[in-house]
């Protein structure tokens, strides 16, 4: 979703906005523009629609100099891609710029107050009334401005505004959408998401809702909503600028596959322990597990599918009640949650809004909450509190297709369901043992079946031109249907629908024809037999069957497909894991071959932060 980035210090700030744009872009957008104040205080814009080489071209034939910018990728909610309707939006005089991530839920009621008051607008943008209403508020003083501004806006925001009248100064507001500062030896920088300013500084500030920055040469000053300086302490990025570039990969998506054996060890790591019966890890004690009544999980897209996964295993091995359920549909739809129920919410970005505001709900109804999450110091991470969050630690995740975060996420819903069965005493002890020692395994099988990469490239070049695929499975391997049907619209734009396997006969099996392709994951000995019948019922109608399977399964399934891929053998809980990653490669291949854009699909956002 949209890109802020926002510079002040002595460098010249139009190539560190567009360094900065390029390092978001990966969140995707449709156009993109930057606003920089030059030597006479004027504020100079460039704006392009499309990709961020339109805004290098533009700048190169008009180059604007200056040391005090804030720069936008857009991705378009109110009015088309265009370059009007890109950031940066100015008042009628263009002495004040704002970018602005977010949706302004009010912004018709300040539209027509602010048209009677003589502003003019230009786009069909919600952004634009804040450039328009800050300039009606201000009155020498732009953090007066900001903070009357703000306390009139209604909906999510994180905003960078520079003004003509304080050339010097770089503000910045958030409210519900992410924004994070830094500064180092005089510089300061903003930005929407931490690789923009990594290559500038490690230390940085979150803001929180409804506060507002002032940044200038002498460092950075935070405010609450009244106005009232308040003290953040810095969070010190440990990762590297390096994990979160391609390191000779052709693409993000696949170097994030090929990071999954060792994603799937550090998520492990700091919850192993010596002592059975250890789960410090958890904030959920023995007494409590044991009076847990039901447990809700929420979460959207990707994160909801390993959600499925929980309530698979959670219910096998806990014996409790699981819900998992879509978070967009969670947060309206009056949810019944109560004493002695936990709600998780699952995300990799942990800036969903959708997963924020159900989550955010959950609690307002008194419910006990958790959270599964890969961006330390996240909005949903914070609101939960780091005690009550389930770290994955999959590392940066860039492409917009999620790869790396599904894999922990399901493994943490995995570790969940172990911890939960023997806490419960539902579990016998033995079999908690087999399945944490086998856990420790799960890293290399997951690099062998990285190898199936190869086969997958060469089946993809057959396939790719189809227009419909198929995903069935039963149990498990339906949830994992339903992540690998998702995984090949949103890189190859191929249809894809994912059905439980029992469920082809009473609809699904009507578009079933000759030359139609069904991929088949198969890894559930006990549900062997009932998913071979359906694959019969699908070959009997001319179409071409490939299955993910368990090697120790392929023998009993050969006479039933076309093709086998086969996987390591694993436990019936851990081969869902290894299986979904022949499933990533090969929307990552029909993707390659199809020649689409894969770590940047259209109209696609890496962090959905508004509605
Ligand atoms: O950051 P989150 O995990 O909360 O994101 C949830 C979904 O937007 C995300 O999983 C989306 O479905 C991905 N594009 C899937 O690849």
């Amino acid at each position: 979703m949209c890109g802020i980035v926002g510079y002040i210090g002595q460098r010249e700030a139009a190539p560190i906005l567009m360094d900065g744009l390029d390092k978001l872009s990966y969140r995707g957008y449709d156009s993109a523009g930057i606003a920089v104040i030059d030597g006479t205080n004027k504020i100079n814009v460039r704006k392009a629609k499309g990709k961020l080489e339109n805004l290098v071209n533009l700048l190169e034939t008009s180059p604007i100099t200056g040391c005090v910018g804030i720069g936008h990728t857009r991705w378009a909610t109110h009015g088309e891609p265009s370059d009007i309707n890109a950031h940066p939006h100015t008042d009628v005089k263009g002495g004040i710029a704002v970018v602005h991530n977010g949706i302004i839920e009010n912004h018709e009621s300040l539209r027509n107050f602010l048209t009677a008051e003589g502003a003019v607008f230009i786009s069909q943008t919600d952004t634009e009334v804040i450039a328009h209403l800050l300039n009606h508020l201000y009155k020498g003083n732009m953090k007066q401005a900001l903070l009357r501004a703000i306390s009139m806006l209604e909906g999510s925001y994180a905003l960078g505004v520079v003004c003509d009248e304080e050339p010097g100064v770089l503000y910045c507001a958030r409210n519900d959408s992410p924004l994070v500062i830094g500064e180092k030896d005089g510089e300061c920088f903003a930005a929407s998401d931490i690789p923009a300013l990594l290559s500038h500084t490690r230390d940085v500030i979150f803001l929180k809702d409804k506060e507002i920055a002032r940044l200038d040469k002498s460092g950075i000053s935070v405010y609450d909503a009244y106005g009232t300086p308040c003290q953040h302490p810095l969070f010190h990025v440990d990762w590297d600028i390096s994990s979160a570039e391609k390191g000779g990969y052709a693409h993000y998506m696949l170097k994030e596959i090929h990071e999954q054996p060792e994603a799937l060890q550090k998520t492990y790591a700091p919850r192993r322990s010596q002592n059975p019966g250890d789960y410090a890890w958890l904030p959920i004690s023995p007494e409590d597990a044991r009076n847990l009544r039901k447990i809700s999980i929420v979460a959207c897209g990707t994160a909801y599918h390993a959600g499925i996964v929980g309530k698979y295993a959670i219910e096998r091995l806990a014996r409790l009640p699981v819900e998992a359920e879509i978070a967009s549909e969670y947060r309206y739809r009056d949810p019944i949650i109560g004493e002695n129920e936990l709600f998780i919410a699952v995300s990799q970005s942990g800036e969903t809004a959708d997963t924020l505001a159900a989550l955010r709900e959950a609690k307002r109804r008194g419910a006990r909450v958790m959270a599964v999450c890969n961006v330390v110091g996240s909005t949903i991470a914070r609101e939960v509190g780091d005690a009550n969050t389930l770290y994955t630690y999959a590392g940066p995740e860039i492409a917009v297709a999620s790869t790396k975060a599904y894999m922990t996420q399901a493994e943490v819903m995995l570790l969940l369901a172990i911890a939960l069965g023997d806490m419960r005493g539902t579990l016998p002890r033995e079999r908690v043992d087999a399945l944490l020692e086998e856990l420790v395994t799960l890293p290399k099988k997951a690099e062998e079946v990285l190898k199936t990469e190869e086969h997958l490239q060469r089946f993809a070049s057959t396939a790719s031109q189809k227009k419909h695929v198929f995903f069935v499975g039963r149990g498990l391997d339906y949830a994992l249907s339903m992540e690998a049907a998702l995984k090949l619209k949103e890189v190859s734009y191929i249809f894809s629908e994912a059905y439980a396997a029992g469920e082809l006969k009473h609809g699904p099996i009507a578009l079933l024809q000759p030359g139609r392709l069904v991929v088949a994951t198969i890894t559930q000995p006990s549900l062997l037999d009932k998913t071979l019948s359906n694959l019969r019922e699908v070959t009997a109608r001319g179409a071409r069957v490939v299955a993910i399977c368990r090697e120790s399964l392929q023998d009993k399934v050969r006479d039933s497909v076309e093709e086998i891929i086969a996987i390591p053998d694993a436990d019936d809980l851990f081969a869902p894991l290894l299986a979904v990653i022949p499933l990533q490669l090969f929307a990552y291949c029909m993707a390659v071959a199809r020649g689409c854009d894969v770590d940047k699909p259209r109209n696609l956002a890496k962090s959905v932060t508004v509605e």
